[in-house]
C-alpha cells in the first residue's frame, strides 16, 4: 500500500449506534490523514440494508475530500464485503437483552465470528488489521482469529480502549489534572466487569498515580468498580448503551496501532496471549499494556504486578478461560 493508495475500511453493524458514530470520523481524514483516501465498506444484516442507503446519503452530504467510495454489503456476502480491506472494525452483533445470561450472549454471537474470520482470511488485504468491538469482544476475537489461521495473530485486537479512556477520566477527575496529564493506563483481562484497570503503573504528570492520589482506598475500591460498571451506569442514565464513547475508543485503538506510542506511555487492547508475558497463559485474547512503533506493536515490558494486581488479573483471566470453554466447539 503506497501513501496515497486508498485505504479500505470495513465496518460491520454499520447502521447501529456505534457504527453510525464511527463512519463519519473514518471518512473525515482524522484517522488515516488528510491525504489518504478512504473507501468504506458498510456491512449490515439484510433487513437493515435500507438504513445504509440513508447513511450513504449523509456521508455524501459531508463532502469529505478524503472519502473515495462507499460500498454496502449484507452479512450473507461476507467475502465480497471484506475483499481487499486493510482495516476491519467488527461491531455487528446481537446486543444483550434483559434476562439474557452472558453465556447465552456468547453462544448467540459466537457463530457470527466464525464466518467472519473465514471471510476475512479468504478476501482481505494481506496487511489487514481487525478490531473487535461486538461483545463479548475478547472471546469473539478469539473465535474469529481461530478461523483465520493464515492471518497473523498480531493483526487482531479486541477493544479494551473504552475501559482505558474511562479509567483516564476517573484518574483525571480525582487528581484534578487534565486527561492529557494521565498516561500509562493499562486494562488487563476481559472487557467485562472483571477487568482490572491498573492504577499501580498509571502516571499523572509523569509521576506514579499512587503518589499523586494518596487515597489508596479509592484506587483499590471505587476507582476499579466505577470503571468496571461504567457501561451499566451509562445505560441507566442514558437509556441506551455507550455509543459515541465506544466509537471514539474504536478509533483511538486504530490510531494507537498505526502511530508510535509516546515514550513512557502505553495503550490498551486485548490481544492473543502467547504465554510469554506476565504469566498469562497462552491461547486467550486478553487486555495487555501495548506499545506501537507505528507498524508493529508489542506487549509493554516492565509493568509492575504486585500481589493486589495479580489477584485482580487472576480473576479476569479465570473468566476468560470460562468463556473460552463455553465456545470450545466453535474453536477449530
Ligand atoms: P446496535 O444494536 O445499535 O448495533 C448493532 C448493529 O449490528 C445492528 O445494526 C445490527 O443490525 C448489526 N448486526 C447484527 N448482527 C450482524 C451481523 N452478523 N453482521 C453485520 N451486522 C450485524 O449496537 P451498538 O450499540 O452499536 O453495539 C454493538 C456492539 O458493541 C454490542 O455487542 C455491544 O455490546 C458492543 N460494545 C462493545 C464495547 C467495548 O468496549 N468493547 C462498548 C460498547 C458496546
Amino acid at each position: 500500500m503506497t501513501a496515497t493508495a486508498p485505504i479500505r475500511v470495513a465496518v460491520t453493524g454499520a447502521a447501529g449506534q456505534i457504527g453510525y458514530a464511527t463512519l463519519f470520523r473514518l471518512a473525515s481524514g482524522e484517522i488515516f490523514g488528510a491525504h489518504r483516501p478512504v473507501i468504506l465498506h458498510l456491512i449490515e444484516v439484510p433487513p437493515v440494508m435500507a438504513a445504509l442507503d440513508g447513511i450513504q446519503m449523509e456521508l455524501d452530504d459531508c463532502a469529505f475530500p478524503t472519502l473515495a467510495g462507499v460500498k454496502k454489503f449484507d452479512s450473507d456476502h461476507l467475502e465480497d464485503a471484506f475483499r481487499d480491506v486493510n482495516f476491519v472494525i467488527l461491531v455487528g452483533s446481537v446486543p444483550r437483552k434483559q434476562g439474557m445470561e452472558r453465556a447465552d450472549l456468547i453462544r448467540i454471537n459466537g457463530p457470527i465470528f466464525t464466518s467472519t474470520g473465514k471471510a476475512i482470511q479468504a478476501a482481505a488485504a494481506k496487511d489487514v488489521r481487525i478490531v473487535v468491538v461486538g461483545n463479548p469482544c475478547n472471546t469473539n476475537c478469539l473465535i474469529a482469529m481461530s478461523h483465520a489461521p493464515d492471518v497473523p495473530r498480531d493483526r487482531w485486537f479486541a477493544m479494551t480502549r473504552l475501559d482505558q479512556n474511562r479509567a483516564v477520566a476517573q484518574l483525571a477527575q480525582k487528581s484534578g489534572r487534565p486527561t492529557a496529564s494521565i498516561s500509562n493506563v493499562a486494562i488487563w483481562g476481559n472487557h467485562s466487569a472483571t477487568q482490572y484497570p491498573d492504577f499501580v503503573n498509571a502516571k499523572i504528570d509523569g509521576k506514579p498515580a499512587t503518589s499523586v492520589i494518596t487515597d489508596h482506598a479509592w484506587l483499590k475500591g471505587d476507582f476499579i468498580t466505577t470503571v468496571q460498571q461504567r457501561g451499566a451506569a451509562v445505560i441507566k442514565a442514558r437509556g441506551a448503551s455507550s455509543a459515541a464513547s465506544a466509537a471514539n475508543a474504536a478509533l483511538d485503538t486504530v490510531k494507537s496501532v498505526i502511530r508510535p506510542t509516546a515514550a513512557g506511555d502505553c495503550f490498551s487492547a486485548a490481544v492473543w496471549s502467547d504465554g510469554n508475558h506476565y504469566g498469562i497463559e497462552a491461547g486467550l485474547v486478553t487486555g495487555f499494556p501495548l506499545t506501537s512503533d507505528g507498524t508493529n506493536w508489542r506487549v509493554a515490558p516492565g509493568f509492575q504486578v504486585d500481589d493486589f494486581s495479580k489477584s485482580q488479573i487472576d480473576k479476569t483471566i479465570a473468566e476468560l478461560k470460562q468463556e473460552r470453554d463455553t465456545v470450545r466447539d466453535l474453536l477449530p
